[in-house]
């Protein structure tokens, strides 16, 4: 079938709205009608380079839509079901899967490889195969995804809310609440109050934290976090250290996300500063892959038992999780609505991103 998607063709160009061919679903593969698509700022890595991909690729890692048609083997999800679609595909049964990780799925390795779990491409253009970023390629009218990224939702779910979860709520969410092991009384910090801070943010008010400060330079994003739960802002890491030190008494905090537009090795020690003894930094943020120097204070982290933690998907389970998210939300805990600053159709998904650029968008959400 034809198909109109936004293809990224080379490193620095800008995303290509074409009409493209997509082959239907083989086993195990599900095709999908896209409902809304979230303006991630992993899929403009792609276009720097940070996030290293081979191109072309249809972008898109975050969204939600209706099975159209099902490949051999897919009794799970039929025609019609509502489904929010994963970032990380997980097959649940592979080693990582088994013990309870399934963010660190064997089948994550393929996520920014290209292809499909086979090897082989759905998307064609010009004679040649279209990757498709974490499997998934959102960015397109249709699309043909594992079975492994496809959740199943609840068919009351309003998908625009549902696109969200794939990635930017449950990675912001978690890297909190599961990562950063945030409990009722705490004080954490936010390092970037975008996309994924936001919903940090969120985490950090549902699991009772006490102080939560949302660290941005953006003047909009500070004045937003309010809304979801931040009891106080700073422009600077100055600012904060002395914030957080005083509303702590010197204890500094319990959890700092680093959740900025990309990691440096620079952001480790200043988020470090940040916390005090046993604190959790953890870093959710796509560093430049080239970027492989930290400098901290080791003394510190032995002495006072500070840790450094990666994050994935915000360490969730993408089966539990993403449902628990929409769970959250229909309770009325959790902000999904409020999240989405503009909508933009496909065409103008570059406007999107230089509004993301801009910092005038908590989500950019493109409506199919
Ligand atoms: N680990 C994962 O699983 C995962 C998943 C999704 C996205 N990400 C990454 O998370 C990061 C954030 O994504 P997003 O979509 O929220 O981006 P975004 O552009 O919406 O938000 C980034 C925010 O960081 C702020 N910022 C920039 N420099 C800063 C600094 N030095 N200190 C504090 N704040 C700063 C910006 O003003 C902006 O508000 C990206 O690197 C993205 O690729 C990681
Ligand atoms: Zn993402
Ligand atoms: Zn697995």
């Amino acid at each position: 079938m034809k198909t109109k998607a936004a293809v990224l063709w080379g490193l620095h160009q800008k995303w290509e709205i074409e009409e493209v061919d997509l082959d239907g679903p083989k086993e195990n593969e599900v095709l999908v009608k896209m409902a809304a698509a979230g303006l991630c700022h992993s899929d403009d890595h792609l276009i720097t380079g940070d996030m290293p991909m081979q191109l072309p690729v249809v972008g898109g890692h975050e969204g939600a839509g209706v099975v159209v048609e099902v490949g051999p083997g897919v009794t799970d999800v039929a025609a019609g079901d509502s489904v929010a679609l994963s970032f990380i595909p997980a097959c649940g049964r592979c080693e990582p899967c088994s013990r309870g990780m399934s963010n660190l799925c064997v089948l994550g390795a393929a996520i920014i490889a290209g292809p499909q779990l086979d090897g082989t491409f759905r998307f064609h253009a010009k004679g040649q195969g279209l990757g498709q970023m974490c499997v998934l390629g959102t960015f397109s009218e249709y699309t043909v995804v594992p079975l492994a990224s496809v959740i199943k939702v609840d068919p009351s779910t309003a998908l625009d809310t549902a696109a969200l979860v794939g990635c930017g709520v449950t990675t912001g969410y978690g890297s909190m609440v599961r990562t950063g092991e945030a409990r009722d009384g705490d004080a954490v910090v936010v390092m970037g109050v975008g996309g994924i801070g936001m919903n940090a943010v969120q985490g950090a008010r549902i699991a009772g934290a006490r102080v939560i400060v949302a660290l941005d330079p953006v003047e909009y994003k500070r004045s937003r976090s309010f809304e979801f739960g931040a009891t106080h802002t700073a422009a600077t890491v100055a600012e904060a250290q002395a914030l957080i030190a005083d509303l702590t008494r010197g204890q500094m905090a319990d959890v700092c996300v680093v959740s900025a537009d990309s990691a440096e090795g620079a952001y480790v020690a200043q988020a470090l500063s940040l916390v005090g003894k046993r604190g959790r930094v953890v870093m959710t943020a796509i560093p430049h892959p080239a970027d492989t120097c930290v400098d901290m204070s080791l003394f510190d982290l032995t002495l006072y038992e500070k840790q450094v933690r990666g994050s994935l998907f915000g360490s969730s389970n993408p089966r539990h999780d993403i449902p628990r998210m929409l769970d959250l939300y229909r309770a009325g805990r959790l902000k999904l609505d409020e999240l989405v600053t503009r909508e933009y159709t496909l065409d103008d998904i570059n406007t999107g991103y230089a509004d993301m650029h801009a910092g005038v968008n908590l989500r950019g959400l493109i409506r199919f």
